[in-house]
């Protein structure tokens, strides 16, 4: 028997497995992830962990948890893992890849749509009582057949988006490590990132990209909030720079009601909610537990995570 420590009440019965197993099964109560106490008390006595992206894994954590063997990430970033920290204790690491592409993907679309035309601005239009008649003029946006979108990040979510895009008609270019950004973004309509947070990609939309990209350009981040350098991106929506931001991600998460990004103009943020389909959540739910049980079971994780180069 093992004791396994899960950071959120999880949707679904996946965790019941863990128990069927004879493992004891202690969830974080409450509505919020646990503090960086409260995860310290809650991982000293754990075998398994369970935790979500909310959860920073690091040195002073898992220097509290003397038997911690195995990890599960309820996500298939891990940029909040200290994968050197896990790896001088051998601590396995799995991830929940694969089964949130379509989900993240569909919502990376979600977003596009919404900048491309302009549905908050329309929408508030209507429930502030200004829809006045059908205007000739108002508000016009970008039609995606023809429309250049420039993905940043070639894998499995990037991907998948660049399948749909191509689906609505848009010209995709995908832009990798050792290929010239600022070139791209200078040809984009859109530019959507789906690149993992590493120290090479921290800060990758900054001034420079954002001067590179042409004047109307709308940018979608689905990715990490990290990527993008949010003074910046407010400074180039605020000057009419860029046309629209729509965003999943921000620094830091949640955003402050009072963070100055939310008074730029054209901004649509949702929160965090890439994988958040019902068949996502379940089948992450299903892997998380399945890397745990292998773990603590000293097989190999069938979804091992990595640190991303
Ligand atoms: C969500 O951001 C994830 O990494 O799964
Ligand atoms: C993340 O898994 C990605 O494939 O972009």
């Amino acid at each position: 028997m093992a004791r396994v420590a899960v950071t959120r009440v999880l949707p679904g019965d996946a965790l019941d497995r863990l128990r069927a197993c004879g493992h004891e099964v202690v969830v974080h109560p409450g509505a919020l992830p646990p503090t960086p106490d409260e995860l310290r008390a809650l991982v000293s006595h754990a075998d398994g962990l369970l935790c979500t992206l909310a959860d920073r894994v690091d040195e002073p954590l898992l220097a509290a948890a003397a038997d911690l063997r195995a990890i599960a990430v309820y996500a298939v970033g891990t940029d909040n893992i200290d994968f050197e920290a896990t790896g001088r204790r051998a601590i396995a690491v799995g991830n929940t890849p694969d089964v949130l592409t379509d989900a993240t993907a569909d919502l990376a679309m979600a977003l596009l749509l919404a900048a491309a035309r302009r549905l908050p601005a329309a929408e508030r239009n209507v429930r502030d009582g200004h829809w006045a008649t059908w205007e000739p003029g108002g508000f016009l946006g970008l039609e995606l057949r023809g429309a250049r979108l420039v993905i940043v990040g070639g894998g499995r979510i990037g991907r998948a988006t660049g399948e749909r895009a191509e689906a609505f008609g848009m010209d995709v270019t995908f832009v990798g490590r050792g290929d010239d950004l600022h070139r791209a973004l200078g040809a984009a309509d859109v530019v959507s990132l789906h690149a993992p947070l590493t120290p090479g990609t921290r800060g990758l939309i900054g001034r420079d990209a954002l001067a590179a990209l042409p004047r109307g350009a709308i940018l979608v981040n689905t990715a990490r909030g990290e990527l993008v350098d949010q003074l910046a991106l407010a400074e180039a929506l605020t000057s009419g720079h860029l046309a629209a931001a729509a965003l999943d991600v921000t620094t830091p998460e949640p955003l402050p009601a009072d963070d100055p990004l939310l008074d730029a103009p054209n901004l649509l943020v949702v929160p965090h909610i890439g994988s958040a389909t019902t068949k996502a959540r379940a089948a992450m739910a299903e892997q998380a537990v399945a890397n745990l049980l292998a773990g603590l079971g000293g097989e190999p994780m069938p979804w091992p995570a990595e640190p991303s180069a």
